[in-house]
């Protein structure tokens, strides 16, 4: 039973590796977009595992790629050996990557896909100086964990790097938040101009972005502060990594990539999550000249492997042959512009964001921009029990995630939707 699963769950895990929901629940098994507990209630999926059952549940496609590699025998081999699977992923990912004479180095996780980068770029440009974002995710090793600008995730002060932080976009706090979206990107440029000016040595060697921020609640900078983030570090020969974990692979609907969105090709780009569908798999990619800038050996022993990379191979066939880039925006936009109309004028909503199938809604005490995560948690617990999951996030823990497969329908978007405006609504009137 799940309750002492729970129980078991706790005298062995670590307390610091948290559970959703006062009542946590066991998935036991998921067909399409939706998940069955261990109780047997049946719920729609909007979170996905973090983003990452990116096409969702038992997907013949895909569970027939891992058949047919498991059927060979071969689960591992190093990359020692040629691995066919891994190749034939590499050239699809490098060449769709945007980045001319891409190389792809494979991982098991987006930490260790950010640490491959920060790799790359402090051996290529001889320094370890990063600029990193506020509010940013990038992961839970130190280097990782030293580019992430969030307190709650920075388990440790201990950091490899020196790292000076630039503004998020933010539209609803902090200091840029009240200008415009033009005033807003050339405040954000300025403030590069003068961080770099003040807090570093001058040779930096990378700025490392979300386009959207994952776990900080899906806050985005107007488009185009990439390009003039960009602009001024062209001018020092600084690297530009775009983490691409949570908003590759078409999730935004608009592009292929984030980073699109700002009109600059970066010099290195980071994925995981979604690609595997579920299986291990992440990787960077980067100009030959900067990925190749590892003055020893280094290789990943899982990284790669060939039940992953089967795995990824299927996915992307299956993403592009069923242009799901183009279902994000359609049906993210049903649920984007339902959200907008039913509860973005409510008083405790302070902002309808995000792009595609990565929407967030924020949630403050009314009339103020104070954010309510009590307020967040009664919503998150109110879809649950109508039958939706969902996640929470954000600086504050005020932030309702929806990163939902990118399979999605319209009818299971309409029916998500009016979920989460019952339990808004309802949340609201409490608050009120
Ligand atoms: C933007 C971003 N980068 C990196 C990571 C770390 O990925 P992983 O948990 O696979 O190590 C995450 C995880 O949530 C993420 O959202």
């Amino acid at each position: 039973m799940t309750d002492d699963l729970l129980a078991r769950h706790r005298a062995v895990l670590p307390s610091w590796m948290p559970l959703y929901y006062d009542e946590p629940i066991e998935l036991v098994s998921g067909s399409g977009r939706r998940v069955t507990d261990a109780r047997g209630r049946s719920y729609l999926d909007f979170f996905g595992g973090v983003l990452t059952n990116m096409i969702g549940y038992d997907i013949p496609e895909i569970r027939e790629a891992i058949e047919r590699q498991l059927a060979t025998g071969i689960v591992h081999t190093s990359t020692l050996y040629l691995i066919r699977q891994q190749v034939e992923l590499a050239e699809k990912i490098a060449q769709r990557s945007g980045i001319p004479d891409a190389r792809v180095f494979f991982t098991n996780s987006g930490t260790e896909a950010n640490e491959a980068a920060l790799l790359v770029a402090t051996n290529h440009r001889r320094s370890h100086q990063i600029l990193a974002v506020r509010n940013s995710y990038h992961g839970r090793s130190y280097a990782a964990m030293g580019v992430t600008g969030n307190r709650t995730w920075s388990a440790s002060g201990l950091n490899p790097l020196q790292v000076a932080w630039l503004h998020s976009g933010d539209r609803v706090r902090g200091l840029l938040s009240r200008l415009g979206a033009d005033e807003q990107v050339d405040a954000a440029v300025e403030d590069l101009r003068e961080v770099l000016a003040t807090q570093t040595a001058g040779d930096v060697a990378a700025l490392i972005a979300e386009p959207i921020q994952g776990v900080g609640g899906f806050v985005h900078p107007p488009d185009g502060l990439f390009a003039g983030w960009k602009k001024v570090l062209d001018e020092h020969g600084i690297l530009f990594i775009a983490d691409e974990v949570q908003t590759g692979w078409g999730r935004t609907g608009e592009h292929f990539w984030g980073y699109q969105a700002h009109g600059i090709t970066p010099d290195l780009l980071t994925f995981a999550k979604g690609v595997g569908n579920g299986f291990a798999l992440a990787g960077v990619v980067g100009r030959a000249e900067v990925l190749q800038a590892v003055p020893g050996i280094s290789f990943s022993t899982f990284g790669g492997n060939p039940i992953s990379t089967a795995a990824g191979n299927a996915v992307l066939d299956y993403l592009l042959a069923h242009d799901l880039q183009a279902n994000a925006a359609r049906v993210g936009a049903i649920l984007a512009d339902g959200l907008r109309s039913a509860v973005g004028g409510l008083d405790c909503v302070a902002e309808v964001r995000g792009k595609g199938l990565m929407l967030g809604v924020e949630f403050v005490r009314p009339g103020t921009s104070e954010p309510d995560p009590a307020l967040t948690n009664r919503v998150f617990e109110a879809c649950r029990a109508g039958g939706l999951l969902t996640g929470k996030g954000g600086l504050h823990g005020n932030v309702l995630r929806m990163g939902p497969p990118l399979t999605l329908t319209e009818e299971e978007a309409r029916e998500g939707l009016a979920i989460l405006v019952d339990a808004i609504r309802s949340a609201a009137e409490v608050a009120a």
